[in-house]
């Protein structure tokens, strides 16, 4: 069967787009990267898709506008059907947003709809929540918003810094995009409104607790 023919928009490290193109190594995977842009030309992953030998190209225009119009005729060029951001640190012109809507992804590291924008990991630990996490979503013209497809959650540690809370985001963020990909290119993704509705989803039950449940019991 025809895999879904995704495109990655970058602008940095890269991991997530290499957590993309490992699963594609295998044949069963339903979908394979055929086309990386980044809009700056020194990203480190860029180098990941010259490695798997994957399309690639700097689209580094300042103007939003024109940044948008050629992306925008690489990608089709390329036949790509899914739109991926991975690290992507631009906001898009909303001309992009629109002609790729549903078809445009997006992974932040938060919950949202809490902590969006710049810094979330510095945001959830300002704020001394007990979980954060990672999502990927659809895209919508305002940053950080759009249909849910996935969620990660990971705990906040007494002693967490703002990059040790990052590498255990990111550790998960590493897992979850191939498996939203997947999901979109299985066709088990049907957006209602501002919801996401995944065919045969089975149910998640139970409760995490932190600091765990143990600790109360313990008398402690
Ligand atoms: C990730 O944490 C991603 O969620 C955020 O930016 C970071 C990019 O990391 N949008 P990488 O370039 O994928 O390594």
């Amino acid at each position: 069967m025809a895999r879904l023919r995704v495109g990655v928009l970058i602008s940095g490290r890269g991991s997530n787009l290499q957590a993309l193109i490992d699963p594609a190594a295998a044949p069963a995977y339903p979908a394979e990267i055929v086309l990386v842009i980044s809009n700056r030309p020194e990203a480190q992953g860029l180098a990941h898709a010259a490695r798997t030998g994957i399309a690639h190209r700097p689209i580094a225009h300042s103007e939003r506008a024109l940044f948008a119009t050629e992306a925008n005729a690489a990608l089709r060029q390329s036949g790509v059907e899914l739109v991926a951001l991975a690290g992507f640190m631009r906001i898009l012109d909303t001309s992009f947003v629109e002609a790729w809507r549903d078809r445009l992804v997006n992974i932040h590291p938060s919950l949202l709809p809490a902590f969006p924008g710049l810094h979330p990991q510095r945001q959830a630990l300002a704020a001394g929540v007990r979980f954060s996490g990672c999502t990927v979503h659809f895209v919508r013209p305002e940053v950080d918003t759009g249909p849910i497809i996935a969620q990660a959650v990971v705990p906040v540690h007494p002693d967490d810094d703002e990059k040790r809370l990052a590498a255990r985001i990111l550790a998960a963020e590493h897992r979850l995009y191939p498996m939203a990909v997947r999901l979109f290119a299985e066709g088990r993704l049907r957006i209602r409104g501002n919801v996401v509705e995944v065919g045969g989803m089975p149910t998640v039950d139970g409760a995490l607790f932190n600091p765990p449940e143990a600790l109360a019991s313990a008398g402690g």
